[in-house]
């Protein structure tokens, strides 16, 4: 198996984050305004830490960032703190003072009454609009997804309305206090929406990744595994520690 040549195998997660945040604050003196595209979840934690010290130490100005968030749960109400609007406005946007009109989720994005099919174009043109995304992070599902992309996806997919697969369920469980209560449909950027961004920076940690990671970078590329359509994207970096690299057989592409 060969990974891609722009794979990273890092001993601590800290030096991704921080690798990672390095590139971000770069693009962001260089340019002042750029579009970020925002995932939740446990990976991109750290990374967003470490870009809340930056912006703490003078060294990291979001005022002209534009934030787009990759998917959004379906069922919930507006307010509830488990909807990822919540969840990056607290854990991203706020900390990083991002402005209130340069931030968008899916789903919640545009007002008034509009079909599930009309918001999810309105997402697509929200991007276009804002000039298209410069920068995605990206983490991985254990299932092979990105963002909501499920098993099966296709390489064309836009921004629609998904069924949730259940493994992404039982992973939500503990969030919502029982897979019962977990939403069955989302809201998710397509694969081709995510290929449209210039950059992709992709984190993947621990040894619960380790199989899907082998998978995605090894196995043939394709609507079963959402993650593999990445390689072929001009502009790929992902980065991994030991633990999610570890079924990656060929020479192991460290950092120098
Ligand atoms: C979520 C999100 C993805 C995320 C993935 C992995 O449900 N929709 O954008 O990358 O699952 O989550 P984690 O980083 O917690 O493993």
């Amino acid at each position: 198996m060969t990974p891609a040549p722009e794979t990273i195998v890092l001993d601590r997660r800290e030096q991704a984050e921080s690798d990672l945040a390095g590139e971000i604050a770069a693009l962001v003196r260089e340019r002042g305004r750029i579009v970020l595209g925002l995932a939740t979840g446990d990976t991109p934690t750290g990374l967003y830490r470490e870009l809340a010290r930056l912006r703490r130490e003078k060294l990291l100005d979001c005022s002209r960032v534009v934030a787009f968030g990759l998917d959004e749960y379906l069922g919930l109400e507006p307010d509830d703190p488990r909807t990822f609007a919540g969840w990056i406005r607290e854990k991203v946007l706020e900390l990083l003072g991002i402005p209130e009109g340069s931030r968008h989720v899916p789903a919640t994005d545009v007002p008034g009454d509009l079909t599930d099919v009309e918001r999810c174009a309105a997402y697509e043109r929200s991007i276009r609009d804002a000039g298209g995304i410069d920068l995605q992070i990206l983490g991985i599902g254990r299932n092979g997804h990105i963002a909501f992309n499920e098993p099966p996806s296709t390489g064309d997919s836009r921004t629609r309305v998904v069924q949730l697969h259940p493994w992404t369920r039982e992973d939500a469980a503990p969030v919502f206090g029982g897979l019962a209560n977990v939403p069955t449909r989302a809201i998710t950027m397509g694969i081709a929406t995510i290929l449209d961004a210039k950059r992709i920076r992709v984190l993947a940690f621990g040894s619960r990744k380790a199989a899907i990671v082998a998978r995605a970078l090894g196995g043939p590329i394709g609507p079963e595994v959402p993650a593999s359509f990445l390689r072929g994207h001009a502009d790929l970096r992902i980065w991994l520690d030991r633990e999610a690299a570890r079924e990656l057989h060929s020479g192991r592409p460290v950092r120098p």
